[in-house]
Protein backbone atom coordinates (compact mmCIF):
# COMPACT_ATOMS: atom_id res chain seq x y z
CA UNK A 1 0.00 0.00 0.00
CA UNK A 2 1.13 3.24 -0.60
CA UNK A 3 1.07 6.80 1.56
CA UNK A 4 -1.60 9.20 0.36
CA UNK A 5 -3.49 12.23 1.10
CA UNK A 6 -7.17 12.27 0.67
CA UNK A 7 -8.26 15.78 -0.02
CA UNK A 8 -11.79 16.62 -0.98
CA UNK A 9 -13.10 20.13 -0.33
CA UNK A 10 -15.36 20.75 -2.16
CA UNK A 11 -18.94 21.36 -0.41
CA UNK A 12 -21.81 18.82 -2.65
CA UNK A 13 -25.29 20.11 -2.38
CA UNK A 14 -27.36 17.37 -4.13
CA UNK A 15 -31.27 16.43 -5.04
CA UNK A 16 -34.11 18.19 -6.44
CA UNK A 17 -34.00 21.50 -4.38
CA UNK A 18 -30.44 22.06 -4.53
CA UNK A 19 -30.16 25.28 -7.26
CA UNK A 20 -31.93 27.01 -4.55
CA UNK A 21 -29.05 27.27 -2.72
CA UNK A 22 -26.75 29.05 -5.17
CA UNK A 23 -26.66 32.20 -3.69
CA UNK A 24 -26.14 31.71 -0.11
CA UNK A 25 -23.19 29.35 -1.71
CA UNK A 26 -21.87 32.16 -3.35
CA UNK A 27 -22.10 34.39 -0.82
CA UNK A 28 -20.35 31.98 1.62
CA UNK A 29 -17.57 31.58 -0.52
CA UNK A 30 -17.07 35.37 -1.02
CA UNK A 31 -18.32 35.46 -4.68
CA UNK A 32 -18.05 39.59 -5.21
CA UNK A 33 -18.88 39.60 -8.72
CA UNK A 34 -19.71 36.38 -10.82
CA UNK A 35 -18.85 35.01 -14.47
CA UNK A 36 -21.83 32.82 -15.66
CA UNK A 37 -20.02 30.56 -17.81
CA UNK A 38 -21.80 27.74 -20.27
CA UNK A 39 -21.28 25.59 -22.92
CA UNK A 40 -23.28 25.72 -26.38
CA UNK A 41 -26.52 26.14 -25.34
CA UNK A 42 -27.98 23.02 -23.59
CA UNK A 43 -28.59 24.93 -20.11
CA UNK A 44 -30.08 28.49 -21.56
CA UNK A 45 -32.57 26.10 -23.31
CA UNK A 46 -33.47 24.57 -20.12
CA UNK A 47 -34.21 27.51 -18.35
CA UNK A 48 -31.37 26.70 -15.94
CA UNK A 49 -28.88 30.20 -16.79
CA UNK A 50 -32.06 32.44 -17.08
CA UNK A 51 -33.37 31.04 -13.59
CA UNK A 52 -29.73 31.81 -12.17
CA UNK A 53 -29.52 35.26 -13.55
CA UNK A 54 -32.45 36.25 -11.80
CA UNK A 55 -31.81 35.19 -8.56
CA UNK A 56 -28.17 36.64 -8.47
CA UNK A 57 -30.34 39.31 -9.84
CA UNK A 58 -32.84 39.12 -6.85
CA UNK A 59 -30.01 38.66 -3.75
CA UNK A 60 -28.15 41.84 -5.62
CA UNK A 61 -24.68 39.77 -6.91
CA UNK A 62 -23.30 41.55 -9.71
CA UNK A 63 -22.58 39.64 -12.49
CA UNK A 64 -21.13 39.03 -16.31
CA UNK A 65 -21.70 36.03 -18.88
CA UNK A 66 -19.76 33.99 -21.02
CA UNK A 67 -21.08 31.10 -22.86
CA UNK A 68 -19.82 28.65 -25.77
CA UNK A 69 -17.80 26.52 -23.93
CA UNK A 70 -17.44 23.25 -26.46
CA UNK A 71 -16.85 19.76 -25.76
CA UNK A 72 -13.28 19.05 -25.47
CA UNK A 73 -12.98 22.98 -24.68
CA UNK A 74 -10.84 25.63 -25.66
CA UNK A 75 -7.53 27.63 -24.74
CA UNK A 76 -8.58 30.29 -26.52
CA UNK A 77 -12.23 30.95 -25.01
CA UNK A 78 -10.50 30.41 -21.63
CA UNK A 79 -8.19 33.59 -23.04
CA UNK A 80 -11.26 35.13 -23.47
CA UNK A 81 -12.53 34.68 -19.68
CA UNK A 82 -9.45 35.92 -18.61
CA UNK A 83 -9.59 38.89 -20.24
CA UNK A 84 -13.25 39.69 -19.53
CA UNK A 85 -13.44 38.69 -15.85
CA UNK A 86 -10.15 41.20 -15.45
CA UNK A 87 -12.03 43.83 -16.91
CA UNK A 88 -14.98 43.48 -15.38
CA UNK A 89 -13.56 42.91 -11.92
CA UNK A 90 -15.40 39.26 -11.53
CA UNK A 91 -13.65 37.25 -8.41
CA UNK A 92 -16.03 34.13 -8.71
CA UNK A 93 -16.69 31.55 -11.72
CA UNK A 94 -19.71 29.83 -11.81
CA UNK A 95 -19.73 26.96 -14.23
CA UNK A 96 -22.92 25.82 -15.70
CA UNK A 97 -22.58 22.77 -17.57
CA UNK A 98 -20.28 19.36 -17.68
CA UNK A 99 -16.60 18.99 -17.59
CA UNK A 100 -15.96 21.18 -20.46
CA UNK A 101 -17.57 23.81 -18.77
CA UNK A 102 -15.89 23.39 -15.26
CA UNK A 103 -12.62 23.13 -16.63
CA UNK A 104 -12.97 25.94 -18.49
CA UNK A 105 -13.77 28.08 -15.75
CA UNK A 106 -11.13 26.30 -13.38
CA UNK A 107 -8.68 27.53 -16.65
CA UNK A 108 -9.85 31.09 -16.54
CA UNK A 109 -9.65 30.82 -12.62
CA UNK A 110 -5.81 30.48 -12.49
CA UNK A 111 -5.14 32.36 -15.16
CA UNK A 112 -6.69 35.40 -13.34
CA UNK A 113 -4.45 34.99 -10.73
CA UNK A 114 -1.16 34.20 -13.13
CA UNK A 115 0.66 36.90 -14.49
CA UNK A 116 1.88 35.08 -17.47
CA UNK A 117 0.43 32.36 -20.44
CA UNK A 118 -2.13 29.81 -18.50
CA UNK A 119 -0.74 27.47 -20.83
CA UNK A 120 2.33 27.42 -18.87
CA UNK A 121 0.52 25.50 -16.22
CA UNK A 122 -0.63 22.70 -18.93
CA UNK A 123 2.83 22.58 -20.73
CA UNK A 124 4.85 22.04 -17.80
CA UNK A 125 6.55 25.71 -17.65
CA UNK A 126 4.92 26.53 -14.27
CA UNK A 127 3.15 25.51 -11.56
CA UNK A 128 0.18 27.32 -10.61
CA UNK A 129 0.44 29.13 -6.71
CA UNK A 130 -3.33 30.16 -6.74
CA UNK A 131 -7.16 29.77 -8.24
CA UNK A 132 -9.99 32.42 -8.29
CA UNK A 133 -12.64 30.10 -6.44
CA UNK A 134 -14.95 28.27 -8.67
CA UNK A 135 -18.43 27.03 -8.24
CA UNK A 136 -20.01 24.55 -9.94
CA UNK A 137 -24.28 23.82 -11.14
CA UNK A 138 -23.69 20.32 -12.76
CA UNK A 139 -25.70 19.10 -15.79
CA UNK A 140 -24.24 15.94 -16.86
CA UNK A 141 -22.29 13.30 -14.66
CA UNK A 142 -19.42 12.29 -16.50
CA UNK A 143 -16.03 13.61 -16.25
CA UNK A 144 -16.49 14.05 -12.44
CA UNK A 145 -14.53 17.17 -12.57
CA UNK A 146 -16.83 18.72 -9.66
CA UNK A 147 -14.78 17.13 -7.13
CA UNK A 148 -11.71 16.25 -9.18
CA UNK A 149 -8.12 18.21 -8.63
CA UNK A 150 -7.86 18.00 -12.34
CA UNK A 151 -8.39 20.76 -15.62
CA UNK A 152 -8.02 19.46 -19.04
CA UNK A 153 -7.77 22.17 -22.21
CA UNK A 154 -7.50 21.60 -25.85
CA UNK A 155 -4.52 23.50 -27.40
CA UNK A 156 -5.95 23.99 -30.76
CA UNK A 157 -3.01 26.12 -32.13
CA UNK A 158 -0.98 23.36 -30.60
CA UNK A 159 -3.22 20.15 -31.66
CA UNK A 160 -2.24 19.46 -27.48
CA UNK A 161 -5.28 18.56 -25.19
CA UNK A 162 -3.76 18.48 -21.87
CA UNK A 163 -4.40 18.16 -17.92
CA UNK A 164 -3.13 19.98 -15.23
CA UNK A 165 -3.68 18.62 -11.58
CA UNK A 166 -3.99 20.64 -8.08
CA UNK A 167 -5.67 21.28 -5.06
CA UNK A 168 -6.25 25.02 -6.06
CA UNK A 169 -8.77 24.44 -8.70
CA UNK A 170 -10.56 22.23 -6.35
CA UNK A 171 -14.39 23.41 -6.61
CA UNK A 172 -15.82 25.58 -3.42
CA UNK A 173 -19.46 23.63 -3.93
CA UNK A 174 -21.06 22.17 -6.40
CA UNK A 175 -25.34 22.13 -7.07
CA UNK A 176 -26.66 18.75 -8.33
CA UNK A 177 -30.23 18.02 -9.24
CA UNK A 178 -30.47 15.01 -10.67
CA UNK A 179 -33.69 16.21 -12.73
CA UNK A 180 -31.41 18.69 -15.16
CA UNK A 181 -29.94 15.50 -16.46
CA UNK A 182 -33.16 14.14 -17.83
CA UNK A 183 -32.45 15.72 -21.03
CA UNK A 184 -29.61 14.38 -21.92
CA UNK A 185 -29.16 13.14 -25.47
CA UNK A 186 -28.55 8.67 -24.71
CA UNK A 187 -25.34 9.22 -26.81
CA UNK A 188 -23.83 11.75 -23.95
CA UNK A 189 -25.54 9.70 -20.89
CA UNK A 190 -23.61 6.46 -22.07
CA UNK A 191 -20.14 8.67 -22.49
CA UNK A 192 -20.70 9.94 -18.92
CA UNK A 193 -21.42 6.14 -17.65
CA UNK A 194 -18.60 5.33 -19.65
CA UNK A 195 -16.21 7.71 -18.24
CA UNK A 196 -17.48 7.84 -15.11
CA UNK A 197 -16.68 3.32 -14.36
CA UNK A 198 -13.29 4.06 -16.25
CA UNK A 199 -12.34 6.83 -13.93
CA UNK A 200 -11.97 4.15 -11.12
CA UNK A 201 -10.97 1.70 -13.64
CA UNK A 202 -8.31 3.63 -14.00
CA UNK A 203 -7.32 3.31 -10.70
CA UNK A 204 -8.48 -0.46 -9.79
CA UNK A 205 -5.59 -1.40 -12.41
CA UNK A 206 -2.65 -0.17 -10.50
CA UNK A 207 0.89 -2.11 -10.18
CA UNK A 208 0.03 -1.82 -5.97
CA UNK A 209 -1.82 -4.13 -3.51
CA UNK A 210 -4.49 -1.47 -2.65
CA UNK A 211 -6.21 -1.46 0.67
CA UNK A 212 -8.74 -3.97 0.51
CA UNK A 213 -11.05 -1.18 1.56
CA UNK A 214 -10.60 0.35 -1.63
CA UNK A 215 -10.65 -2.45 -3.55
CA UNK A 216 -14.00 -3.05 -2.51
CA UNK A 217 -15.08 0.42 -2.58
CA UNK A 218 -14.03 0.72 -6.49
CA UNK A 219 -15.55 -2.77 -7.37
CA UNK A 220 -18.81 -1.97 -5.65
CA UNK A 221 -18.98 1.88 -7.63
CA UNK A 222 -17.75 0.28 -11.29
CA UNK A 223 -20.17 -2.67 -11.10
CA UNK A 224 -23.35 -0.28 -9.61
CA UNK A 225 -22.23 2.45 -12.66
CA UNK A 226 -22.68 -0.69 -15.37
CA UNK A 227 -25.72 -2.31 -13.82
CA UNK A 228 -27.40 1.32 -13.67
CA UNK A 229 -26.05 3.22 -16.68
CA UNK A 230 -27.50 0.10 -18.69
CA UNK A 231 -31.45 0.38 -16.84
CA UNK A 232 -31.10 4.21 -17.00
CA UNK A 233 -30.48 3.70 -20.94
CA UNK A 234 -34.58 2.61 -21.49
CA UNK A 235 -35.57 4.40 -18.55
CA UNK A 236 -34.14 8.28 -19.20
CA UNK A 237 -36.09 9.86 -16.44
CA UNK A 238 -35.98 7.93 -13.46
CA UNK A 239 -34.76 10.43 -10.58
CA UNK A 240 -33.46 7.28 -8.46
CA UNK A 241 -31.33 6.08 -11.50
CA UNK A 242 -29.89 9.61 -12.45
CA UNK A 243 -28.97 10.53 -8.82
CA UNK A 244 -26.87 7.43 -8.24
CA UNK A 245 -25.52 7.92 -11.70
CA UNK A 246 -24.47 11.54 -10.65
CA UNK A 247 -23.49 10.58 -7.38
CA UNK A 248 -20.85 7.84 -8.63
CA UNK A 249 -19.53 10.29 -11.05
CA UNK A 250 -18.23 12.55 -8.34
CA UNK A 251 -16.95 9.71 -6.18
CA UNK A 252 -15.17 7.82 -9.12
CA UNK A 253 -12.99 10.71 -9.90
CA UNK A 254 -12.40 12.49 -5.95
CA UNK A 255 -9.65 9.95 -4.89
CA UNK A 256 -11.54 7.69 -2.65
CA UNK A 257 -11.52 4.92 -4.97
CA UNK A 258 -7.51 4.54 -5.58
CA UNK A 259 -6.09 5.46 -1.95
CA UNK A 260 -3.10 3.79 -0.87
CA UNK A 261 -2.42 2.85 -4.96
CA UNK A 262 -0.86 4.74 -7.69
CA UNK A 263 -3.57 5.24 -10.80
CA UNK A 264 -2.84 3.67 -14.31
CA UNK A 265 -4.79 6.71 -16.39
CA UNK A 266 -2.79 5.71 -19.93
CA UNK A 267 -6.42 4.96 -21.43
CA UNK A 268 -7.19 8.50 -20.82
CA UNK A 269 -3.66 9.83 -22.40
CA UNK A 270 -4.77 7.51 -25.36
CA UNK A 271 -8.07 9.03 -25.30
CA UNK A 272 -7.22 12.70 -25.33
CA UNK A 273 -5.33 11.91 -28.45
CA UNK A 274 -8.00 10.89 -30.45
CA UNK A 275 -10.55 13.79 -28.98
CA UNK A 276 -8.04 15.84 -29.55
CA UNK A 277 -7.33 14.90 -33.32
CA UNK A 278 -10.86 13.86 -33.84
CA UNK A 279 -13.32 15.95 -32.23
CA UNK A 280 -15.06 12.85 -30.29
CA UNK A 281 -16.75 12.77 -27.26
CA UNK A 282 -14.26 11.86 -24.16
CA UNK A 283 -16.42 8.69 -22.99
CA UNK A 284 -16.54 7.65 -26.36
CA UNK A 285 -13.13 7.43 -27.01
CA UNK A 286 -12.84 5.83 -23.73
CA UNK A 287 -14.94 3.00 -25.16
CA UNK A 288 -13.09 2.40 -28.22
CA UNK A 289 -9.87 1.90 -26.67
CA UNK A 290 -10.02 -0.14 -23.37
CA UNK A 291 -11.05 -3.42 -24.35
CA UNK A 292 -7.62 -3.57 -26.69
CA UNK A 293 -5.88 -2.00 -23.78
CA UNK A 294 -6.51 -4.83 -21.55
CA UNK A 295 -6.42 -7.35 -24.06
CA UNK A 296 -2.72 -6.03 -24.21
CA UNK A 297 -1.85 -5.02 -20.48
CA UNK A 298 -3.55 -8.42 -18.79
CA UNK A 299 -0.49 -10.70 -19.61
CA UNK A 300 1.23 -8.31 -16.53
CA UNK A 301 -1.13 -9.11 -13.70
CA UNK A 302 -4.39 -11.74 -15.17
CA UNK A 303 -5.43 -12.46 -12.03
CA UNK A 304 -6.48 -8.81 -11.14
CA UNK A 305 -8.30 -8.90 -14.64
CA UNK A 306 -9.50 -12.18 -12.97
CA UNK A 307 -10.90 -10.46 -10.64
CA UNK A 308 -12.12 -7.70 -12.42
CA UNK A 309 -14.58 -10.43 -14.08
CA UNK A 310 -15.67 -11.79 -11.61
CA UNK A 311 -16.35 -8.78 -8.63
CA UNK A 312 -17.64 -6.55 -11.17
CA UNK A 313 -18.88 -8.11 -14.49
CA UNK A 314 -20.34 -10.71 -12.94
CA UNK A 315 -18.52 -13.68 -14.98
CA UNK A 316 -18.42 -16.96 -13.41
CA UNK A 317 -14.82 -17.73 -11.74
CA UNK A 318 -12.88 -19.91 -13.96
CA UNK A 319 -9.47 -20.48 -16.18
CA UNK A 320 -11.14 -18.42 -18.95
CA UNK A 321 -12.44 -15.42 -16.63
CA UNK A 322 -10.13 -12.95 -17.12
CA UNK A 323 -10.51 -12.79 -21.06
CA UNK A 324 -14.33 -13.06 -20.56
CA UNK A 325 -14.33 -9.95 -18.13
CA UNK A 326 -12.95 -8.30 -21.03
CA UNK A 327 -15.36 -9.50 -23.57
CA UNK A 328 -18.00 -8.96 -21.23
CA UNK A 329 -17.28 -5.34 -21.06
CA UNK A 330 -16.74 -5.36 -24.49
CA UNK A 331 -20.52 -6.51 -25.07
CA UNK A 332 -21.79 -3.80 -22.27
CA UNK A 333 -20.19 -0.82 -24.51
CA UNK A 334 -22.26 -2.19 -27.81
CA UNK A 335 -25.46 -2.38 -25.60
CA UNK A 336 -25.30 1.28 -24.09
CA UNK A 337 -24.42 2.26 -27.73
CA UNK A 338 -20.93 2.87 -27.67
CA UNK A 339 -18.16 2.40 -29.87
CA UNK A 340 -15.36 -0.34 -29.11
CA UNK A 341 -12.83 0.48 -31.81
CA UNK A 342 -11.60 3.30 -33.71
CA UNK A 343 -13.66 2.48 -36.90
CA UNK A 344 -16.88 2.47 -35.20
CA UNK A 345 -15.68 5.60 -32.96
CA UNK A 346 -14.86 8.07 -36.18
CA UNK A 347 -16.34 6.08 -39.39
CA UNK A 348 -13.74 4.94 -41.03
CA UNK A 349 -10.19 3.48 -40.61
CA UNK A 350 -7.39 5.80 -39.13
CA UNK A 351 -4.72 6.11 -41.41
CA UNK A 352 -1.60 5.25 -40.35
CA UNK A 353 -0.22 8.27 -40.83
CA UNK A 354 -3.08 9.53 -38.01
CA UNK A 355 -2.20 6.72 -35.83
CA UNK A 356 1.84 7.99 -36.02
CA UNK A 357 -0.03 11.58 -35.01
CA UNK A 358 -1.60 9.50 -31.84
CA UNK A 359 1.28 7.93 -30.47
CA UNK A 360 4.05 10.78 -31.23
CA UNK A 361 1.82 13.59 -29.80
CA UNK A 362 0.81 10.96 -26.91
CA UNK A 363 4.08 10.40 -26.15
CA UNK A 364 5.57 13.67 -26.67
CA UNK A 365 7.69 12.66 -29.88
CA UNK A 366 8.80 9.68 -28.32
CA UNK A 367 9.80 11.14 -24.55
CA UNK A 368 6.92 10.84 -22.28
CA UNK A 369 5.99 7.44 -21.28
CA UNK A 370 1.79 6.98 -19.69
CA UNK A 371 0.29 4.58 -17.40
CA UNK A 372 1.45 2.53 -14.68
CA UNK A 373 -0.14 -0.96 -14.32
CA UNK A 374 2.12 -1.30 -17.62
CA UNK A 375 4.19 1.53 -18.49
CA UNK A 376 3.42 2.08 -22.66
CA UNK A 377 5.87 3.90 -24.58
CA UNK A 378 5.44 5.40 -28.08
CA UNK A 379 5.89 1.72 -29.56
CA UNK A 380 3.16 0.06 -27.32
CA UNK A 381 0.84 3.13 -27.93
CA UNK A 382 1.48 2.12 -31.48
CA UNK A 383 0.50 -1.32 -30.70
CA UNK A 384 -2.49 -0.63 -28.91
CA UNK A 385 -3.68 2.08 -31.48
CA UNK A 386 -2.79 -0.49 -34.28
CA UNK A 387 -5.38 -2.83 -32.35
CA UNK A 388 -8.10 -0.42 -32.16
CA UNK A 389 -8.17 0.35 -35.37
CA UNK A 390 -8.81 -3.18 -36.63
O1 LIG B 1 -22.68 22.66 -24.66
P1 LIG B 1 -24.07 22.30 -24.26
O2 LIG B 1 -25.11 22.86 -25.17
O3 LIG B 1 -24.34 22.58 -22.82
O4 LIG B 1 -24.22 20.70 -24.49
C1 LIG B 1 -23.46 19.76 -23.76
C2 LIG B 1 -22.36 19.12 -24.62
O5 LIG B 1 -22.70 19.15 -25.96
C3 LIG B 1 -24.34 18.58 -23.45
N1 LIG B 1 -25.08 18.71 -22.20
C4 LIG B 1 -24.59 18.93 -20.96
N2 LIG B 1 -25.57 18.90 -20.06
C5 LIG B 1 -26.72 18.67 -20.74
C6 LIG B 1 -26.41 18.55 -22.10
N3 LIG B 1 -27.36 18.30 -23.04
C7 LIG B 1 -28.61 18.17 -22.62
N4 LIG B 1 -28.98 18.25 -21.31
C8 LIG B 1 -28.06 18.49 -20.35
N5 LIG B 1 -28.43 18.53 -19.05
O6 LIG B 1 -23.44 17.47 -23.30
C9 LIG B 1 -22.36 17.66 -24.18
C10 LIG B 1 -21.08 17.22 -23.51
O7 LIG B 1 -20.75 18.10 -22.45
P2 LIG B 1 -19.27 18.07 -21.86
O8 LIG B 1 -19.19 19.05 -20.76
O9 LIG B 1 -18.28 18.17 -22.97
O10 LIG B 1 -19.18 16.56 -21.28
P3 LIG B 1 -18.32 15.94 -20.13
O11 LIG B 1 -18.87 16.28 -18.80
O12 LIG B 1 -18.17 14.52 -20.48
O13 LIG B 1 -16.90 16.67 -20.22
C11 LIG B 1 -15.93 16.25 -21.14
C12 LIG B 1 -14.64 17.00 -20.91
O14 LIG B 1 -14.13 16.74 -19.58
C13 LIG B 1 -12.76 16.31 -19.69
C14 LIG B 1 -12.76 15.58 -21.01
O15 LIG B 1 -11.46 15.35 -21.49
C15 LIG B 1 -13.57 16.53 -21.88
O16 LIG B 1 -12.76 17.61 -22.30
N6 LIG B 1 -12.40 15.57 -18.50
C16 LIG B 1 -12.15 16.27 -17.38
C17 LIG B 1 -11.74 15.66 -16.21
C18 LIG B 1 -11.47 16.45 -14.98
N7 LIG B 1 -11.39 17.76 -15.09
O17 LIG B 1 -11.31 15.88 -13.88
C19 LIG B 1 -11.53 14.21 -16.13
C20 LIG B 1 -12.05 13.45 -17.30
O18 LIG B 1 -11.31 12.26 -17.45
C21 LIG B 1 -12.04 14.16 -18.59
O19 LIG B 1 -10.75 14.11 -19.21
ZN1 LIG C 1 -12.38 10.72 -18.11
Amino acid sequence: MQDFVYYTPTEVVFGRESEERIVPLLKKYGAGKVLIHYGGGSAVRSGLIPKIKAMLDSAGIPWAELGGVVPNPHLSLVYEGIELCKREGVDFILAVGGGSVIDSAKGIAYGICYAGDVWDFFDGKAVPAASAPVGVVLTIPASGSEMSDSCVLTNTEKGQKRGCNSNFCRCRFAVMNPERTFTLPPYQTACGVTDIMMHSMERYFTPDSPMAITDALCEALIRDVRITGERLMSDPENYELRASIMWAGSLAHNGLTGCGARFDFGTHRLEHELSTLFGVAHGAGLAALWCHWAEYVMPVNPERFRNFAVRVMDVPDGPAAAQQGIEAMRAFYRRIGMPVSIPELIGRKATEEEISILADRCSRGGTFAVGNFKVLHREEMLDIYHKANE
